[in-house]
């Protein structure tokens, strides 16, 4: 029998990339990465299973993909992250495999048309609208009620995200906004997402993060993570997550059962889905919903009982395998992504080691370089 194969999509900054080919090489599977690692360099580093597609011309990345694959089987395409999901979802679509359609994962990359298809679907959602860049925000406020949340439509890890309580904190918020969007990152990518910014009624409640797995529609909850921080802004940066949830069953059912709803409406069907939600007293109010595994290196709290990582999981299922989840090992657990607490230049980092040795800590990982 034929070794199967898979497609990996990873940009070059994917803290992703190790954890899901450290996977496949568990699963004895044939691994192709599609970079966007440019070509000229690519060609001073070869290596073996690396094709470089252009990420922001997709169409032509998938005809490079389908010629390379010509006499090369694929049973599976997995993106690493959110910014390949639609590339990912192209290509299953080229080879007949089972996913989610383009489109599905577009309205999810765009938070104003993820709102957007779930404002019909019946379940608990902030009023929102988008507003161009060249937009006046003096001249908006008279459309927003405070609280409310400004965002970039396309961005995450919270960047971009900020509360403003009165108008001359919107106007201020309108404005930083603005002029990260405008900035040389942006510009170059020429993104149409750049060119808005989101207005979302503020949701108070405490919020939780799901990981769960759709298998033809059909949502098992791998684990719901507990946000114990505060979370009420201005500004929303990621620290603390924790499993098991403290939820009641009911809420917890409640929380499966809104978030199968809304894959339904958005047309997802098969594959890991990565959410957020805020409980009140309104239900669950879904926040995000991600066609991909949780982000940075926070997976690596998972262990299923069934020995496997949640990479190889995800993997083994879109290779179309039968796979049991079951409970995590390593239960409870957390992981605290470390703020950042101000402005400057990383110059040094120190306390590492004394970290390591303090009891229950298993990991401590610096991504962050120093100058
Ligand atoms: N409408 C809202 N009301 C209250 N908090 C919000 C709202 N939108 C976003 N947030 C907060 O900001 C965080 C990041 O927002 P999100 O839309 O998930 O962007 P990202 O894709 O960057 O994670 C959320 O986890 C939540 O804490
Ligand atoms: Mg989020």
């Amino acid at each position: 029998m034929r070794r199967k194969r898979l497609i990996l999509i990873a940009p070059t900054t994917s803290y992703r990339l190790n954890d899901f080919l450290r996977a496949a090489e568990s699963l004895d599977v044939e691994t192709l990465i599609l970079s966007n690692r440019c070509r000229t360099l690519s060609r001073l580093w070869p290596q073996q299973n690396v094709l470089s597609v252009p990420y922001s011309r997709p169409a032509e990345a998938v005809a490079k993909v389908v010629d390379y694959c010509q006499d090369r089987p694929v049973d599976a395409v997995i993106p690493a992250d959110d910014s390949t999901t639609v590339l990912a979802a192209m290509l299953a679509q080229q080879f007949g495999l089972p996913g989610n359609s383009p489109d599905s994962m577009r309205f999810c990359r765009n938070k104003y048309l993820f709102r957007h298809n779930l404002a019909q679907s019946g379940l608990p959602a902030p009023d929102f609208f988008q507003v161009p860049l060249r937009e006046n925000p003096e001249a908006l406020e008279r459309r927003v009620r405070f609280p409310c949340v400004l965002k970039p439509l396309h961005l995450s890890g919270s960047r971009g995200v900020m509360r403003a309580d009165s108008p001359a904190e919107f106007v201020e918020a309108f404005v930083r906004l603005r002029r990260l969007l405008q900035s040389r990152e942006f510009v170059q990518k020429k993104e149409p997402e750049s060119g808005f910014i989101l207005i979302e009624e503020y949701i108070p409640g405490r919020e939780v993060a799901i990981e769960g797995l759709l298998s033809e529609g059909r949502l098992d909850i791998l684990t719901i993570f507990d946000k114990p921080d505060p979370l009420e802004g201005p500004f929303f940066e990621e620290t603390i997550y924790l499993t098991p949830t403290r939820e009641t069953t009911a809420v917890q059912a409640n929380i499966s059962k809104t978030l199968e709803h809304a894959c339904r409406v958005l047309g997802l069907r098969h594959g890991p889905v990565h959410a957020e939600a805020r409980l009140n007293d309104r239900g669950v109010v879904l926040l995000e919903v991600a066609p991909r595994t949780i982000g940075g290196l926070c997976s690596r709290i998972f262990e299923f009982s069934s020995g496997i990582s949640l990479e190889a999981l995800v993997q083994r299922h879109a290779l179309g395998e039968q796979v049991a989840t079951g409970d995590l090992i390593r239960s409870p657990a957390g992981v605290m992504m470390i703020p950042v607490p101000g402005t400057g230049i990383l110059t040094s980092i120190e306390g590492v080691d004394q970290a390591r040795r303090v009891p229950g800590i298993v990991e401590v990982s610096i991504t962050a370089e120093v100058m």
